[in-house]
């Protein structure tokens, strides 16, 4: 563990979350263990909050999103919020919460990783997917289950699912509701790593220090880059172009270029 003082709290008060800074890395933790950190209204609401922070506070160089407790990274939405629903409401619902946290997350201009610590199931493997990539612990576990339900994913995991693991098996996996484990996700190329459970967050800190040594301008236009691949109203190789060509106009290229020539190590601001 680090000593204390290297951890400064982040002025925000959350009640579902816990969060922390240190040395640049924003870690945030969906703090409702009893109810397998099911993400509610009120858990919604504030991880948009705790998104924007890592959008606006210039301390923050990355953040990681994980769950509180020994079982759950998040159980999926709270499905206690269902039942009152009809079809604007679930329309309203998925619509205000893809826009709120899932697609602030994936576009954001810093690196967002998910440390999936036990299930990660519905909004939960959702969320997850969202991150711009995963680690995980070996009592990880994935699925989609809403068809349990008589529901389908609405927080972006019939397209996320399919991008990562392919058609045939995101079809597959959401139509049997089947959960994996950490190391079947990993062969699917779901989660990029799996680690003890008492080492994912340091092994995913271990990450984000390397990305923290890269220029960080660079970092934002290859998460925006990528994520053009998606988007079917981009060109991704265009955006490609666009994105190049801009960084010849920053000083962390020109910084990152001097480095190499003088033969130091660039210090990126
Ligand atoms: N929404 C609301 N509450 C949830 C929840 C969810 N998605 N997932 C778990 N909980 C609650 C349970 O109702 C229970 O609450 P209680 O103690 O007040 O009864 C508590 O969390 C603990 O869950 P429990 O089911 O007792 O734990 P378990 O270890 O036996 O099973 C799961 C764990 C994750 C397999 C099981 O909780 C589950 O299947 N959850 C729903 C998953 C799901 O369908 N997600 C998609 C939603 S669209």
């Amino acid at each position: 563990m680090f000593p204390p003082y290297l951890y400064l709290k982040i002025s925000m008060p959350y009640e579902t979350l816990l969060t922390s800074l240190k040395e640049g890395t924003f870690t945030i933790t969906i703090n409702r263990p009893d109810k397998m950190n099911a993400l509610n209204k009120k858990v919604i609401e504030e991880l948009s909050a705790a998104v924007d922070e890592v959008y606006q506070n210039n301390e923050i160089r990355c953040a990681i999103i994980t769950g509180a407790g020994p079982k759950a990274f998040v159980a999926g939405a709270d499905i206690t919020e269902f039942s009152s629903l009809d079809l604007n409401g679930g329309i309203a619902l998925a619509c205000t919460n893809q826009e709120i946290v899932f697609n602030k997350i994936e576009n954001c201009p810093k690196p967002v990783v998910a440390a999936v610590n036990g299930f990660a199931l519905g909004g939960g493997c959702e969320l997850a997917m969202a991150c711009h990539f995963r680690l995980a612990s070996e009592n990880a576990k994935f699925g989609q289950p809403e068809v349990n339900l008589g529901l389908i994913p609405g927080y972006g995991g019939t397209q996320r699912l399919t991008q990562l693991v392919g058609k045939g098996k995101a079809m597959e996996l959401m139509m049997t509701a089947h959960m994996i484990d950490a190391n079947e996700a990993k062969q699917l190329g779901l989660v990029n790593h799996v680690t003890a459970t008492e080492s994912l967050l340091a092994q995913t800190e271990n990450i984000l220090e390397i990305i923290k040594t890269k220029g960080p301008r660079a970092v934002g236009k290859i998460i925006a880059a990528v994520n053009a691949c998606f988007d079917k109203s981009k060109d991704g190789f265009e955006e490609e172009i666009k994105l190049f060509g801009e960084c010849f106009g920053t000083d962390e290229m020109k910084e990152g270029v001097s480095a190499f020539l003088e033969k130091r190590k660039p210090q990126f601001k």
